[in-house]
């Protein structure tokens, strides 16, 4: 019997788009307000999905308190309050697009996962944004 468990969680972070190939004005064309040279801010609301087998013994996929500790340690700590362009080294040459960043935060979750479970990163950027990740390299 598998089953998915799902921890939320949020962090407020600043960021800017911008393709450093690229002059001003094709950025400006491209990524708009997120370019603003200044950087802007967002209230990421993040959702990790855990599918897996259900252990009998303790009635559970995974520990929830586990992945909560995982996911405080491993992303908030890492990106709540930051600015991701200058604070976060995963963002010195990527792009911080939602994209990016639920790809990033996928990586740096899945080795604390055991293998035998499936991991899934939804990530908001606003109330009607959202972009998820399984993995799919
Ligand atoms: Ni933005």
């Amino acid at each position: 019997m598998r089953l998915t468990i799902s921890r939320k969680s949020h962090f407020n972070a600043a960021h800017r788009l911008f393709n450093k190939n690229w002059d001003d004005k094709k950025n400006q064309l491209v990524f708009g307000k997120c370019n603003n040279p200044n950087y802007h801010g967002h209230n990421y609301e993040l959702i990790v999905h855990v599918t897996g087998e259900l252990d009998p013994e303790t009635g559970f996929v995974m520990d929830l308190k586990e992945l909560s500790d995982l996911i405080k340690a491993e992303i908030e700590e890492a990106f709540d309050h930051k600015n991701l362009n200058l604070d976060v080294a995963e963002f010195a040459e990527l792009n911080p697009t939602a994209e990016n960043i639920a790809v990033v935060i996928w990586k740096k979750l899945r080795p604390f996962i055991s293998e035998d479970k499936d991991l899934e990163v939804v990530l908001y950027e606003t109330a009607r944004n959202f972009v998820s990740f399984k993995g799919d390299f």
